[in-house]
């Protein structure tokens, strides 16, 4: 089975697609954290992020590893670029670079390999719509800008960074605006999938939402 799920940047996608993914023993899958880790190669070898050819080079031959954990780990030539992909600076690289067609093309090639023959549970923006358009579960998960951005904060002060709320929610909005106007596979809700608006809901209620759907679809897959 897999379940894919979608939706802004800050709705909670990675906490709770690896939860999921942890309850149901499925892989979990962190698409962003691919692009992420192309923007972070990008910049290290100077490599334009409108340069679609170049990227998706970048991603053909740089061994690009994920493994599952507590915190999924990012590797590219061995190395390990967990942390370094969710700096600022990349964060704000990644946007230009996940919009070249030639990388999204060879990154969705690469997302489909690693859930072919097993149960995985995959977080992104297309992965309903482009990477498994026949996944047994769809959720398109979201959140307001304001609630999104009070969970960021958090985040961010955590590694103690000095960014204020509005300074995140301007970002979220301007993101949210990128992601979902981008010419290549924009942010939207796939039309099979369940949306689940999150603003009022714990990480637990929304983790046991997804649950109960896999349980459903499991039911239907068995009649
Ligand atoms: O989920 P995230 O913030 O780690 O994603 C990083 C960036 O990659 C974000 O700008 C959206 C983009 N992305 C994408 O275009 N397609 C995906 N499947 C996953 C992420």
């Amino acid at each position: 089975m897999k379940i894919a799920i979608d939706g802004p940047a800050g709705a909670g996608k990675s906490t709770v697609a690896k939860m999921v993914a942890v309850k149901l023993g499925y892989l979990y899958i962190d698409t962003g954290a691919m692009y992420r880790a192309i923007a972070w190669l990008a910049r290290a070898q100077n490599v334009s992020p409108q340069n679609g050819p170049a990227l998706a080079e970048l991603a053909r031959n740089c061994n690009l590893t994920l493994k599952p954990g507590a915190a999924t780990g990012v590797f590219v030539h061995n190395q390990d670029i967990s942390t370094d992909i969710r700096l600022p600076e990349i964060s704000e690289l990644v946007g230009p670079v996940s919009a070249q067609k030639e990388l999204r093309e060879e990154l969705v090639k690469q997302q489909q390999a690693m859930a072919h023959a097993v149960d995985a549970v995959l977080d992104g923006r297309d992965i309903g719509t482009v990477v498994l358009p026949d996944a047994e579960v769809k959720v398109f998960l979201t959140a307001s800008p304001e609630v999104r951005a009070h969970r960021r904060l958090k985040d961010i002060q955590k590694m103690g960074l000095p960014d204020t709320f509005d300074q995140i929610l301007k970002a979220i909005v301007e993101r949210d605006h990128k992601d979902s106007t981008r010419a290549e596979s924009p942010l939207r809700q796939a039309d099979d999938a369940v949306k689940v608006d999150t603003d009022t809901m714990s990480i637990d209620q929304v983790v046991e939402t997804i649950l109960l759907l896999c349980a459903k679809c499991e039911k239907t897959i068995r009649i």
